[in-house]
């Protein structure tokens, strides 16, 4: 029977026993995945790719769902895409640094790509994506029947002020402006919240220069996506704050290939990389009061936005262009 549960159902039979829903990293040697799967020197386990079942076209990077050796369905975020290792760089870091805050985020894994297992799919486009990601790539737990969640639908979610709080502190923390209500990134599953798609995150790592500048930054957080439910962002800056670490923040850039930390001036090895990194986030989280971030955008305010960049986007087109809409 245990051998049967993936790990994504037995987070869910640890919710249901009330465990929480800090879920452990690498819980599969645990519950006997061990035997397929191959721990890499960078401690994120290594799978291989059987199988590409589709392009999930939703996203802009083009990632797809993939099964792999291990009997799991994963949503790879490709190499070879034009955001770039940076990008996956962004997902590792932030996404086991919310998972060891607390924070709901699928299994992480390395997924060995070879283009082969995709030598049906018909669409060019995705053929030289897949065709320029041979080799390692990133996946995340697939959360079969998860649905996007959608702000304004309060059916079937409860969003406590206090995990609004966490969820917004976090982005807030990692630069992350890619959780807004027009793009949540946000998924429902099990009747809770997933956080998915940080490859936007740490925008200071475009331009290491810069980034002195922006350890007290405030990002624009007004829009975001759980900015109406009430963000108890003082509660979790007590709570989380104090929890990023130097030796947490180390544990999680740990985690990063050294392929995907590509040389920059001042910075020429990986171990180099992760140091500026971990003394980054947590010059950052130790001056919190600085860019604590609060004023969220009303329902009436959001629509107005809208329909201000509605008229400008019209504006902009040509008379006979005007009425289409979107
Ligand atoms: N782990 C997952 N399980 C199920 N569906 C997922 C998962 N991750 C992503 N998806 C689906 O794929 C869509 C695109 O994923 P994601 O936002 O991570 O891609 P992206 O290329 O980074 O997109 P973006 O255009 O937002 O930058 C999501 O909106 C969601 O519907
Ligand atoms: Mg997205």
């Amino acid at each position: 029977m245990v051998d049967l549960l993936g790990r994504a159902d037995w987070q869910v039979v640890e919710l249901m026993l009330g465990g929480g829903w800090a879920a452990p990293p690498l819980m599969g040697a645990e519950y006997g995945r061990e035997a397929e799967r191959v721990r890499t020197g960078t401690g994120l386990t290594e799978v291989a790719a059987l199988r590409y079942l589709e392009p999930l076209r939703a996203g802009g990077s083009l990632p797809g769902v993939v099964e792999t050796d291990d009997l799991g369905t994963y949503v790879v975020k490709f190499s070879g895409a034009a955001q770039g290792p940076k990008a996956l760089v962004a997902e590792i870091i932030t996404t086991e640094l919310a998972r060891r805050l607390g924070l709901r985020v699928p299994e992480l894994v390395l997924v060995d790509f070879d283009p082969a297992v995709a030598a049906h799919e018909p669409d060019p486009e995705v053929q030289d994506l897949l065709r320029a990601s041979a080799g390692l790539n990133l996946g995340m737990d697939f959360l079969p029947g998860a649905r996007d969640f959608a702000p304004a639908v309060r059916r079937d979610v409860d969003v406590s002020p206090a995990e609004a709080g966490r969820i917004v502190w976090f982005d807030a923390l990692v630069g992350n402006v890619d959780r807004t209500v027009h793009s949540p990134n946000l998924m429902v599953w099990h009747q809770r919240l997933w956080l998915i798609d940080h490859g936007a995150a740490l925008i200071f790592h475009h331009r290491w220069s810069g980034a002195p500048d922006a350890v007290a930054r405030t990002y624009p957080m007004s829009e975001h996506a759980l900015g109406g439910y009430a963000p108890d962002v003082a509660g979790a800056d007590r709570a989380l704050a104090p929890r990023v670490t130097v030796e947490l923040l180390r544990e999680v850039t740990a985690l990063v290939p050294d392929r995907w930390l590509e040389p920059e001036p001042g910075l020429d090895s990986p171990g180099q990389q992760r140091e500026a990194y971990v003394s980054h986030l947590a010059a950052r989280a130790a001056r919190s009061a600085e860019w604590l971030p609060d004023g969220f955008a009303t329902p009436a305010e959001l629509a107005e936005r809208e329909a201000r960049r509605t008229a400008a986007t019209l504006a902009g087109r040509p008379a006979w262009l005007q009425h289409v809409r979107g």
